[in-house]
């Protein structure tokens, strides 16, 4: 376990403090969103609950990150149910929103998100949570270039924080040990799983987050960090 640590961190780079593992990649994603939770709660900011995602996306099957997934089929039988969160436009320049060109679509999408939070108001955000590459829900759709920069300066601007999930495209399979060093941005929470495991079955796969800008802003002092089974 502590070897595996070790080579996770130093792939992720060293912004990265902390990595913990868990059963799968829902349950990383589920616990990249406790973590978000319990930062903003330990710093005081009680109000930033809401999640901000992305339609033609998948996070996992547990409640929390279903809500957070834009994939019809998937969420169909349990509509109704699932905590309510903001979804925006999927970001694939093969299929830009109408009247958006591909060069646009960069600058579209983050300055949606911008709007967003600002209609929400800032201090009730939590967290924009994305695929860097978009797997399962789209095949595999690579936002187009400065994308991820000009979200991460979104959130950084808004105190929301930045939640990668790499759960398929991280840990080299997009080249890089995570797929967003290819945009030279740092996350502040990430998780990877499926590339660890050497295969896309959903068991027994070792996710990992760690903290990027979490780390820098100083984790704020907690009696416990909860996440992940009971216990840990
Ligand atoms: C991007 C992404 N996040 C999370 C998950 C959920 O992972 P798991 O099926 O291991 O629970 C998946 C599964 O396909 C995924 O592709």
């Amino acid at each position: 376990m502590e070897e595996l640590t070790e080579y996770i961190l130093a792939g992720c780079g060293p912004e990265f403090g902390a990595v913990l593992l868990v059963s799968g990649g829902s349950e990383a994603m589920e616990s990249c969103l406790k973590i978000a939770l319990q930062f903003h709660s330990a710093r005081g900011e009680m109000s930033r609950r809401r999640f901000i995602s992305r339609q033609w996306s998948w996070h996992g099957n547990t409640l929390g990150v279903l809500a957070l997934s834009g994939f019809a089929e998937r969420r169909a039988p349990f509509e109704g149910a699932l905590m309510s969160a903001s979804l925006l436009s999927p970001v694939n320049a093969y299929r830009p929103p109408a009247g958006v060109s591909p060069d646009e679509l960069a600058r579209h999408c983050a300055h949606e998100l911008e709007e967003e939070i600002l209609r929400l108001g800032p201090d009730t955000v939590a967290a924009f949570v994305f695929e860097p590459v978009v797997g399962a829900a789209d095949g595999v759709v690579p936002a187009p270039p400065g994308y991820a920069a000009m979200v991460r300066e979104v959130c950084t601007r808004h105190g929301v924080l930045m939640i990668a999930d790499e759960v398929m495209c991280g840990s080299g399979r997009c080249g890089t040990y995570r797929a967003l060093m290819r945009d030279e941005v740092v996350p502040d929470i990430m998780s990877i799983a499926k590339g660890m495991s050497g295969g896309s079955f959903g068991t027994y796969l070792f996710p990992a987050f760690g903290s990027g800008q979490l780390h820098h802003r100083k984790l704020p002092p907690c009696r416990w960090w909860l996440y992940g089974a009971t216990g840990r």
